[in-house]
């Protein structure tokens, strides 16, 4: 289900995760990128942070000024790849779910609430693309 949060902004919201999971595989087998939402606190277990991602959220955090978002060339196993990773800020839309209580607030959707407030790191948006 997608839900409409503002202009901009469209929230996939996962009712079924096994769906969820198998349209994320088949982007990824047809094109070869991989697109997750990494976070520390992460309510998909798809959006585990792997050691790179942790790296790139304890850099985004500390980020000032302009320009926060960043890529590199690394390898993942024997592949080369670009990763590209750029930062999710909490904003007054996200609070009916992210912000709150962390302290047993539940969300719409039955989720604990994260306690964040406007303007906090939620996450990043980590795109990974396989180079030759
Ligand atoms: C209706 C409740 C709701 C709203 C509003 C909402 N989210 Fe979420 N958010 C969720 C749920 C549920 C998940 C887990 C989705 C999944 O299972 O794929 C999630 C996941 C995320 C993730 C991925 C990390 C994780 O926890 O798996 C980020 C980043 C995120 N949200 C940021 C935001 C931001 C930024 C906003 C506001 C622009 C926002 N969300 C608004 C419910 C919400």
């Amino acid at each position: 289900m997608v839900k409409y949060v503002s202009e901009k902004i469209f929230i996939f919201v996962r009712f079924d995760g096994a769906k969820t999971v198998e349209t994320g595989s088949i982007f990824q087998i047809k094109t070869g990128i991989i697109i997750k939402q990494p976070a520390n606190y992460y309510r998909n277990p798809c959006n585990r942070p792997d050691e790179t991602e942790k790296k790139a959220l304890t850099r985004l955090a500390a980020a000032t000024g302009e320009n926060r978002d960043f890529g590199e060339i690394s390898m993942i196993g024997k592949q080369k790849v670009y990763r590209y990773f750029r930062p999710v800020y909490i904003s007054t839309g996200c609070l009916g779910c992210h912000g709150g209580d962390k302290q047993g607030e539940t969300d719409v959707l039955g989720f604990r609430k994260d306690g964040l407030k406007s303007g906090d790191l939620r996450g990043a948006i980590s795109v990974t693309v396989p180079i030759k």
